[in-house]
């Protein structure tokens, strides 16, 4: 790939890793905010299942289903014709059996025509990764804090600070690889631990909340661009704070409304 290139395919995201630049990924729910995406230069979309906490208002991603999963990646697709997109695939949609998560992840991609899917998971989760790659569906791990796992893990915080869990976590993103996944995601890990396992990687990791040594980042969309009052954990920097100019533009439709002055002759019909 040339440096100005932008990605098509899966593998041209693997191959930035080697070409050394870092990989821009942002998640996504809907055909509008994925077209800004695009034309902004995005490397790749991620429908997270964390569309069931930010547009979908639960507390957590547990409650996903793979129609919703299905429903808001074929939305991003619509608007995002040509770059790589993955798609969450839902707790409990394969953790079950390898021939569910065959199942589950072929309608995915079938239905949606995105191009990968993501998973939670270390080594348990190699023979899963292995099956879809040698059935035609790339994958995306998810080590460090993986939400779908919150109520073993107790809460959403830092994992691997432990010697003991950063050396699994470390196996874990190697059997990962050797598995066939194209893309490891590593969430709330510290940076030195984040930076071994990316430099120990032949495919790139992409970090959320696991310092500049990953080899790319991704952030939620509606948290980055400041939508979301109320989170603001130490990793994210709002890079817009636009929760301020939506109410105001809110406030003035109101007030504009009532007062009688929209619409205007200029809006109206003869
Ligand atoms: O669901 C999601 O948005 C994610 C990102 C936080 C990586 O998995």
């Amino acid at each position: 790939m040339t440096p100005d290139t932008r990605p098509d395919s899966i593998p041209d995201l693997v191959a930035m890793k080697a070409a050394g630049r870092p990989l821009v990924m942002l998640t996504c729910y809907d055909a509008t905010f994925g077209r800004l995406l695009d034309r902004a230069g995005v490397d790749v979309i991620l429908v997270g299942d964390s569309v069931n906490q930010v547009v979908a208002g639960q507390d957590s991603t547990l409650g996903a289903t793979l129609e919703q999963m299905i429903y808001h990646a074929s939305a991003v697709r619509r608007g995002v014709p040509t770059l790589p997109i993955v798609v969450d695939l839902p707790f409990m949609t394969y953790q079950v059996s390898v021939e569910e998560a065959i199942r589950n992840a072929g309608r995915v991609l079938q239905l949606s025509g995105c191009n990968a899917v993501k998973l939670e998971g270390g080594a348990a989760m190699a023979p899963t990764v292995r099956a879809l790659v040698e059935r035609g569906i790339p994958v995306v791990g998810h080590l460090g804090l993986t939400p779908q796992s919150v109520n073993v893990m107790g809460g959403y915080r830092v994992q691997g600070r432990e010697q003991e869990d950063a050396a699994r976590m470390l196996e874990d993103a190697l059997a990962l690889e050797a598995s066939g996944a194209s893309l490891l995601v590593l969430e709330l890990v510290p940076s030195v631990l984040a930076t071994r396992i990316s430099q120990a990687l032949r495919i790139p990791t992409v970090g959320i909340g696991a310092g500049s040594g990953c080899d790319g980042q991704v952030l939620v969309l509606h948290d980055m661009l400041g939508l979301n009052e109320g989170f603001n954990p130490k990793f994210l920097r709002k890079f817009a704070d636009l929760a301020g100019p939506v109410q105001d533009a809110v406030r003035a439709y109101a007030a504009d409304v009532r007062a009688r002055r929209y619409p205007g002759p200029e809006h109206s019909f003869e």
